[in-house]
């Protein structure tokens, strides 16, 4: 009886958790900019700056991902892959302003807001944080904990704080290999956002 009871539970939690995921994609999809398909979204998020915001397909976010787009875009294109923990910031605080707390400046500078883009086929380690203004390279690695302050190169690995190449990740002759193996076998279903 009582196993019964459990299995009657479990079962109700498990349509409850559907139904809630699928309304927090169908919230999300009203909400942002733009979403493509297959994208796996954490149970939990934070999102600031919904309009600013692209995902494209196939997209994987990881548990506790914070995506704070306020004032510039952050593109998300496909089959991106982040690790749990991952936190990327479109703007700084104007931090110019002599005496005034930086709570209170409502005036902001070009320069305080750029837009973000994660391109195509990038992995993000865990914890990683992506900061104003970076362009994260084709088919590249960010390693966990990174610190990523200037944009990195495609097929690169970048790790640390502030995040430095760590390595290429293939020979020439191998990149080549990769970006036209890459190209024929996705052309198909590769519709950036
Ligand atoms: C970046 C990463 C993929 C590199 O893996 P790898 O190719 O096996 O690299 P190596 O272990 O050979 O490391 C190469 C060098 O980079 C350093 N390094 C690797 N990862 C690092 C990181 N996250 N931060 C700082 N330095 C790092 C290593 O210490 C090593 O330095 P050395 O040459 O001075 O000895 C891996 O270390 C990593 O961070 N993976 C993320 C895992 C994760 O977040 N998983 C979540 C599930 S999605």
């Amino acid at each position: 009886m009582k196993r019964q009871l459990e299995k009657i539970l479990a079962f109700v939690f498990r349509v409850m958790l559907h139904s809630y995921q699928k309304y927090v994609m169908t919230n999300l999809r009203s909400r942002l900019k733009s979403l493509g398909v297959n994208v796996r979204i954490p149970d939990k998020f934070l999102i600031l700056g919904h309009d600013n915001i692209q995902i494209g397909n196939n997209v994987s976010l990881g548990m506790n991902v914070v995506l704070f787009a306020a004032e510039a875009e952050l593109t998300i294109e496909n089959n991106v892959i982040f690790g749990p923990n991952v936190s990327i910031f479109t703007g700084n605080h104007n931090i110019s302003v002599l005496g005034q707390p930086i709570s209170e400046v409502k005036v902001k500078l070009p320069s305080d807001d750029l837009p973000v883009t994660i391109c195509e086929g990038v992995w993000v380690g865990a914890g990683a944080i992506i900061l104003k203004g970076v362009t994260i390279g084709h088919d590249s690695v960010i390693g966990a904990g990174a610190v990523v302050t200037k944009s990195v190169e495609p097929y690169t690995i970048y790790a640390g704080n502030p995040a430095c190449l760590v390595k290429r990740r293939f020979n020439p002759e191998q990149e080549k290999l990769h970006i036209t193996k890459n190209a024929k076998e996705n052309s198909a279903d590769r519709v950036n956002p």
